[in-house]
Order: C-alpha cells, then sequence, then structure tokens
C-alpha cells in the first residue's frame, strides 16, 4: 500500500509515533467483524469509526484519538510523552505525561504560545522558581521545566483523583471529618511553606489535589511571593492576583504586603466551599466579591448544611476573621484546631448514616464581639423550622379531631 492510500489519521497514527502499522491493521479488521448490525460495505472502516476501534482496544485513548482525528502528530515536549489531558487553567494547560526514559508519570504544565507575553513568562518562571525551593510531601512537587520550540513547560508530580472544587462538584458537600483532615493536610504544606518565607497567595479548592485514598496536597504556588522579596523582582507585586472568591480583605486592601494571613483567610473560604458547595460570596463581579470579603457577612453555612457543629463553624470563623489580628495567626494553629474533628478509623467508621447532631443554639448576645460571631443563625428562622411543622402535622389534626369528638357527643347527648 503507497503512502498515499493512507488515511489522513492512519498518516498521523504513524508520523506520532503512538502506533505501529500491525495495530492499525488489526483494529481495521476488528471494526469490520465485530460490527454485526451493519453490513459491511466492503471499503476501508471511516476513520472516526477505526479511532474508537484502537480506544476500544486500548491502543489509544479518547484524547488522543481526537488529536490524531483533528490531524496532530506531536505528543511530546523535551523527553515527555503526552498522555492525556487532565485540566486548563488560567495559566495553561495541564497534561498527564511520562519521561520517555525513566518511565515516570508526571503532570505537565503548558503556557500557550498566545499567551507567551513577557510578563506571563516571568510568572511562569517565577513559578517554576517558587516550587523547585520548595520540599514537602504536602506540597505538589516541582520535578522540572523546560522549553520545547517557543512552549514553556512546567513538570511538576502528578496526583492522581481529583481537585477539591471537583470533588465537591460531583460529590457534593463532604462531611466535617474528611474536610477537616483535608485541611489540615493543605495546612502543613503551608506551615512549611511560611517557614521559608513564601506566602501562596492563590489557596483555593481547584489548587487543593485529593488523591482516592484522601492525600492531599497543595499545588500551584505559581502566585507565591517572598515575604522578604524585592518588589522590583516580583512582575506581580502590588497587583490582586488570587481567586475573588477566596481572597483576603487585608489582601484587597494592601496587596503590597504579603502575609501568611492572606493563605489561612483564603484557606477558611476552601473549607466553606468544602462543607457546603458554595463560595462565601456567590453571585457579583470580582469587584463586588472583593467588597463583599471587606465589609459582609458570609452566610451561616448551618443553613446550607444543618450537619455543621458551632464549633466546627467557630473554627471557620476564626480562619475567616476580617481582622488580621482576630484571625487564626499560623497554619500550625489551623492543624491544632482541626484535630478534634479526626478522620474515623475503618473500624470505628458506623455503618449507617451518622444521625445529625442538633443545630447548636447561637451564642448569647452578651459574648464579646468577636469575628467568629460572623456565621450565627437567626433565631426566628430556627423557631420557624420547628413551629410550622408542629402547627401542621399536630396542632392542627388534633383540633380537628377534637371537633368532630365535641360534636358527635353534642348531637348524642344533647339532641337526644
Ligand atoms: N500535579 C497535578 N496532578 C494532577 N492533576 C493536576 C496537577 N496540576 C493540575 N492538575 C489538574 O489540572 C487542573 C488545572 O490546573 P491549573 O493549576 O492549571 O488551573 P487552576 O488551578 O484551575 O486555575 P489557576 O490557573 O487559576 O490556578 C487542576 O484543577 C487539576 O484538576
Ligand atoms: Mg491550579
Amino acid at each position: 500500500m503507497g503512502a498515499s492510500e493512507f488515511s489522513m489519521f492512519e498518516q498521523c497514527a504513524i508520523a506520532s509515533g503512538l502506533l505501529a502499522q500491525e495495530q492499525i491493521d488489526a483494529a481495521r479488521a476488528g471494526v469490520r467483524w465485530s460490527d454485526e448490525n451493519e453490513p459491511d460495505p466492503g471499503g476501508p472502516p471511516s476513520d472516526r469509526r477505526l479511532a474508537d476501534r484502537l480506544v476500544e482496544m486500548n491502543l489509544l485513548n479518547a484524547w488522543q484519538a481526537k488529536q490524531l482525528l483533528d490531524g496532530r502528530t506531536k505528543f511530546n515536549l523535551g523527553p515527555y510523552q503526552i498522555i492525556d489531558s487532565i485540566g486548563q487553567g488560567g495559566m495553561g494547560q495541564v497534561f498527564k505525561a511520562r519521561h520517555g526514559k525513566i518511565g515516570r508519570v508526571v503532570a505537565v504544565k503548558v503556557l500557550p504560545h498566545d499567551k507567551a507575553t513577557p510578563e506571563a513568562a516571568a510568572n511562569f518562571t517565577r513559578e517554576i522558581r517558587a516550587l523547585a525551593g520548595l520540599d514537602h510531601p504536602k506540597l505538589v512537587a516541582a520535578l522540572d521545566a523546560g522549553q520545547d520550540g517557543s512552549v514553556l513547560y512546567l513538570v511538576t508530580e502528578y496526583v492522581p483523583g481529583m481537585d477539591l472544587h471537583k470533588l465537591v462538584r460531583e460529590g457534593g458537600p463532604l462531611d466535617v471529618r474528611t474536610a477537616a483532615r483535608i485541611i489540615s493536610q493543605v495546612a502543613e504544606g503551608l506551615q512549611y511553606a511560611h517557614a521559608q518565607g513564601v506566602v501562596h497567595r492563590d489557596v483555593k479548592p481547584g489548587n487543593v489535589l485529593v488523591s482516592p485514598d484522601g492525600e492531599a496536597k497543595l499545588s500551584d504556588l505559581g502566585l507565591s511571593g517572598s515575604l522578604n522579596e524585592d518588589a522590583e523582582s516580583d512582575p506581580r507585586h502590588g497587583k490582586i492576583v488570587g481567586t475573588a472568591d477566596y481572597l483576603s480583605p487585608d489582601q484587597v486592601r494592601d496587596p503590597w504586603n504579603p502575609t501568611p494571613g492572606w493563605d489561612i483567610y483564603s484557606l477558611g473560604c476552601t473549607l466553606y466551599y468544602a462543607v457546603t458547595g458554595k463560595v462565601p460570596f456567590p453571585g457579583g463581579t470580582t469587584a463586588d466579591k472583593a467588597r463583599a470579603h471587606c465589609e459582609l457577612r458570609p452566610l451561616d453555612p448551618r443553613r446550607l448544611n444543618p450537619r455543621l457543629g458551632a464549633d466546627f463553624v467557630d473554627v471557620m470563623a476564626d480562619m475567616m476573621a476580617k481582622e488580621p489580628s482576630q484571625r487564626i495567626a499560623t497554619a500550625g494553629e489551623v492543624i491544632a484546631r482541626m484535630a478534634p474533628f479526626p478522620t474515623p478509623t475503618p473500624a470505628a467508621r458506623p455503618d449507617r448514616p451518622v444521625v445529625p447532631p442538633p443545630i447548636v443554639a447561637p451564642r448569647r448576645e452578651d459574648e464579646d464581639d468577636s469575628s467568629s460571631r460572623e456565621m450565627e443563625i437567626p433565631t426566628g428562622v430556627d423557631a420557624m423550622k420547628v413551629l410550622w411543622p408542629l402547627t401542621v402535622f399536630v396542632l392542627a389534626p388534633s383540633a380537628l379531631v377534637g371537633t368532630i369528638v365535641l360534636l358527635w357527643w353534642l348531637v348524642w347527648n344533647v339532641l337526644d
């Protein structure tokens, strides 16, 4: 068969190095023989059906098949063989890849051509440097960085599983113990980063990677800034660079002086999202959200998840205190405050669903006005919650039955 007799898909598949001719031939034969419902048209199968068959045979994954069908043949960046696309972030696309020689599976973050402005490239280089200097089991490790043609890429360890944002979006809010375990692990990573003089500045659920066994790691120190850094060398110095949903009021007011307190506040907002499935200030523009972080109280998380206890909500509120002096000061303190909510051991895990704890009464008005009171439940709402079922299901039927009995007695005794 001459080269011209091969379809575009087959030519791309061979050129990419992903498939050998024998594999394509086997798949082509499989398309004919496996298709019992349709008559064999005699000619070669369409590229789409051939690609589907190769995916069925586990010779390609769905992403690779699509790339080849679109005519793409380059599946490597430097020495890394791209296996799959795993995400798209603000900075660029993230791929799962394997080192050609060593075989280690890694994550490769790519800065696309159109975003390769001098500032973006500087930020990217910054991310690489910030990550490279840090080594902690709760921080996604930087392994390598490189350039392939005009494409800049960063290689980090690959964390299987999902990021916390996706985890909650797909599975719903987490129970208190699971959330506490994840937040505590992220706090361990932050404690280490802060001790090295690095503030993350973009702590958010999308940057918390959770593996299937519940191990959590903090990624994307790309926005990080040194506590003692020379402002001139930081291209983002003085700009609000965090995600608006998780921005601390002090970061909004004074973006020139990063402090560990920024990360503690953002971690508090991340915890709020983890147990409620909602960000503290949904809706509105970025400016609205930034203003809300400075001025407004978030909705009491118990309104979104009535299983939350007052003690847990207090920790969250202390992490999200607007005034840095009233906020939990260190990541170490976050770990200590999360300790009373341990992950149950498998033996202790109940088979039946846990009975939700009673909604705890709000604090008394005479207690000191600390920011941990920001999340009180209005008493009136709770009272109504209890009263209306009582009225509908108990008092009203009782009154009706009483009336019927009285009428029956009157008819029987008086009219007799
Ligand atoms: N090391 C990794 N291992 C596994 N998956 C990863 C890794 N890094 C990123 N991902 C996945 O890729 C997604 C996109 O990551 P990326 O950091 O580019 O964007 P983001 O965090 O959503 O946004 P931003 O650019 O604002 O940080 C992540 O949400 C995560 O699901
Ligand atoms: Mg990220």
